[in-house]
């Protein structure tokens, strides 16, 4: 591959050199060695500054290079500026679920502080905080749902939106929150003021010192002194102007970065396959170039474990003095303890080469990096309201994005970025990212906005306004699935309780359905394994063997069913296991039961803990969990009754019509029902690869749909 372009970077000066008065990792060496990291970060030099600028500004905008120890570091400034003080609270929000669980625990690592006290993270199903906690790293998303029960964010001295250039849309719906948050809290006490349509009163009371929490929460503001809110925007692109101007012209401050030079190499021609050409690219480095560890960007947790597989595979080809590589995986559903061996360094005289998603652009940086794999691609979300139809489809990586990734090389020493695709399809990729906003479906975000109190949404002032039909559209959908009423009110008790589950609109309101159906126990197994990437392991290697023991759990009901009873079968292992006496062994017998029958034993894991929350969330709201037991029609009746708007019909020349759209769509090849084609099906996911494609089937009978929905499907008179 010939470098066929070269982009300078400004360099600067080097890391500082380790002790050599103590070689050993003892504590202390430890502890200074971290130190020395803290002063030599690019953000370190300008602290004094940076806290000025807070004390000056109530809002202020932070934008860095990736690296330069933004995330890390302001919290931590901010605790030695006192703006924890009587028990406040700094919280930072990220997009991402991983970037807020690995950067809290090295903040605690750097803080010398147990994870959960002085630094701790809250994240969907994953809260370590404690009353103790006074950095608290989150998703923005987690905070959204913390303001439907603090409306004030009354225990927040500051709050910094970090990562604000991603977009995502609760980034957008957080910035448009805490506007409206901040002018309330600088208001003088005892004012009445309006967030939303919820009036609330300006408490002037003492604050009391143990603030009851609940899941980590404080439950409203009242009877506690409301202080003035400061705003951090934080952002690695430098183009800060859209949310300066967001904020009626609020100040930007630039933080220096450090880059060394990145040799930007392209392919000569298009690569057809670029799993390939990444594999190729990997050993072409491992074998040829100097060492430091290697960054892949892949889209997906499917396509980093088939690559990780075949690294170890075509190893094993290899002489045995080269099998010095060490593929680590790090995306967002991968359980914490595994997402921190991608910041563990190499076994000495290996080289690393970890596969990632896109999270490791901005949100999280990885030492040693000095090699970059870019296939230019992105998973990416898209929305077509005219259809009601969203997809998560790969998608061609902006420039902004692009240039990230080859910037992740040049951290520590001059690096080398290997696209995986001609120059000159640099030049069509887009400039950047549209905001996620403008291209999801709204309906989640709405319900909690609608929460909060804010029902017009249409006036509502977000950074860059959803279109008009996706509002629509999205009013329509949280109608039909009976969460408001019809002027649009948030119908009581289901619009109440759909907007404090944490999960999608449409499986709140399989959990509710269930409730009723006495198939609680099963709905709860299903969503939890619908929330996690494929509970099956399929790889492309081992196509047929995966089919076979996959038909072991197939049922001829469908995907939910054939869920249903992975889960179940697991369990009944788990517990024969348990009684005969395994319980230390217990992880390691449990992947070896999902190797055995091609269970991703990661994603299991997840869906486990995710059944475990969601059933104590709905536990809290007064629910009784049972189950139908064997009853799979009540269980298949319900499911047609909550996932209605998402319903498919045969057609004659056997591909299927989405009833709500009118789009033709085909079974999925990976659904037990492939094959069988049954006339009707409820799906949980449509997505657009080659064609268009429904994932996670049942199969019901048509005319539940006029019984079950009625107010959806009229019957023909
Ligand atoms: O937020 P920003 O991109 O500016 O930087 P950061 O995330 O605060 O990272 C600052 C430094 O901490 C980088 O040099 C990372 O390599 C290091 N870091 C780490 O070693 N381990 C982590 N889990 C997170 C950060
Ligand atoms: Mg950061």
């Amino acid at each position: 591959m010939p470098s066929m372009a070269q982009r300078e970077f400004r360099s600067s000066v080097q890391n500082s050199k380790p002790n050599p008065k103590f070689p050993t990792v003892s504590h202390f060496s430890m502890r200074q060695k971290i130190a020395e990291h803290r002063r030599s970060l690019p953000i370190a030099t300008v602290e004094k500054r940076l806290i000025e600028e807070v004390r000056k500004n109530d809002i202020l905008i932070v934008v860095g290079e990736t690296g330069s120890g933004k995330t890390t570091q302001l919290p931590q400034f901010l605790y030695n500026a006192g703006f924890c003080r009587e028990g406040k609270m700094v919280g930072i929000t990220q997009p991402r679920r991983i970037a807020a669980v690995t950067v809290a625990k090295r903040v605690a690592e750097e803080c010398e502080v147990e994870l959960g006290q002085k630094v701790g993270y809250s994240i969907r199903f994953d809260d370590t905080t404690s009353n103790l906690t006074r950095l608290k790293y989150m998703t923005d998303g987690l905070l959204l749902r913390e303001a439907l029960l603090d409306p004030h964010l009354s225990r927040y001295s500051v709050i910094i939106v970090d990562e604000a250039h991603d977009r995502s849309v609760h980034t957008d719906v957080l910035l448009a929150l805490l506007k409206k948050i901040q002018r309330t809290r600088s208001k003088p006490t005892g004012e009445k003021t309006e967030i939303g349509n919820l009036a609330l009163e300006v408490q002037t009371n003492t604050r009391d010192e143990n603030v009851p929490q609940q899941n980590g929460v404080s439950r409203g503001c009242q009877g506690r002194k409301l202080s003035p809110l400061k705003l951090i925007i934080m952002s690695a692109s430098l183009d800060a102007r859209v949310f300066s101007e967001y904020f009626g012209g609020a100040k930007a401050v630039h933080v220096q970065g450090r880059q060394f030079p990145v040799d930007i190499l392209y392919t000569v021609h298009p690569e057809s396959d670029y799993i390939d050409a990444a594999l190729v690219t990997i050993f072409q480095i491992h074998l040829e170039e100097k060492p430091g560890d290697i960054l892949v960007f892949l889209t997906g947790q499917d396509e980093i474990e088939s690559v990780e597989r075949l690294v170890q595979e075509r190893l094993q080809h290899l002489p045995e003095d080269k099998r010095k590589l060490l593929p680590v995986p790090i995306f967002s559903a991968l359980p914490s303890e595994q997402q921190m061996k991608a910041f563990a360094p190499a076994p000495t005289g290996f080289r690393k080469v970890i596969l990632a998603t896109n999270i490791a652009e901005t949100s999280i940086t990885i030492p040693g990096i000095r090699y970059v794999i870019d296939p230019g691609f992105v998973k990416a979300r898209s929305y077509d309201p005219r259809k009601g139809m969203e997809s998560l489809d790969v998608v061609p990586a902006s420039k902004a994005q692009t240039l990230q990734r080859s910037g992740r090389a040049g951290r520590e020493v001059p690096g080398k970025c290997f696209r995986l695709y001609p120059e000159r399809e640099f030049e069509k990729l887009e400039d950047s990212t549209k905001p996620e906003i403008k291209r999801c479906n709204l309906s989640n975000i709405i319900l909690q906005l609608k929460a909060l109190g804010i029902d017009d949404i249409v006036g509502f002032d977000f950074i860059d306004r959803p279109s008009s039909g996706a509002i629509v559209k999205a009013l329509a959908e949280l109608h039909a699935l009976g969460a408001l009423t019809d002027d649009g009110k948030l119908e009581d008790p289901a619009g109440y309780q759909m907007s404090r589950l944490p999960l999608e609109p449409i499986y709140s309101k399989a959990l509710i359905l269930a409730n009723q159906y006495n198939c609680l126990e099963e709905m709860l197994i299903t969503v939890a394994v619908l929330t996690v990437e494929s509970i099956f392991y399929d790889p492309r290697e081992k196509r047929e063997e995966a089919r076979t023991a996959k038909n072991h759990f197939a049922s001829v009901e469908g995907d939910h069913l054939t869920y249903l009873s992975v889960y179940r079968e697991s369990d009944e292992f788990l517990e024969k296991k348990k009684v005969a006496g395994s319980g230390n062994n217990i992880d390691k017998i449990m992947k070896k039961w999902c190797k055995e029958n091609f269970v991703n034993s990661r994603s299991l894991k997840h869906a486990r803990d995710i059944y475990r929350q969601i059933r104590e969330h709905v536990e809290q709201m007064g629910f009784n969990v049972s189950s139908c037991g064997n009853d799979m029609l009540e269980f298949r009746r319900c499911l047609a009754a909550s996932f209605f708007l998402k319903a498919a019909l045969r057609q004659l020349d056997g591909t299927y019509r989405a009833m709500e759209s009118g789009e033709v769509v085909h079974i999925h090849p990976t659904s037990v029902l492939f094959r069988a084609k049954p006339e009707c099906v409820i799906f949980d996911e449509l997505m657009q690869t080659s064609k268009k494609y429904i994932k996670n089937l049942t199969r019901i009978d048509p005319l539940w749909l006029t019984e079950l929905a009625p107010h959806h499907y009229k019957t023909a008179e």
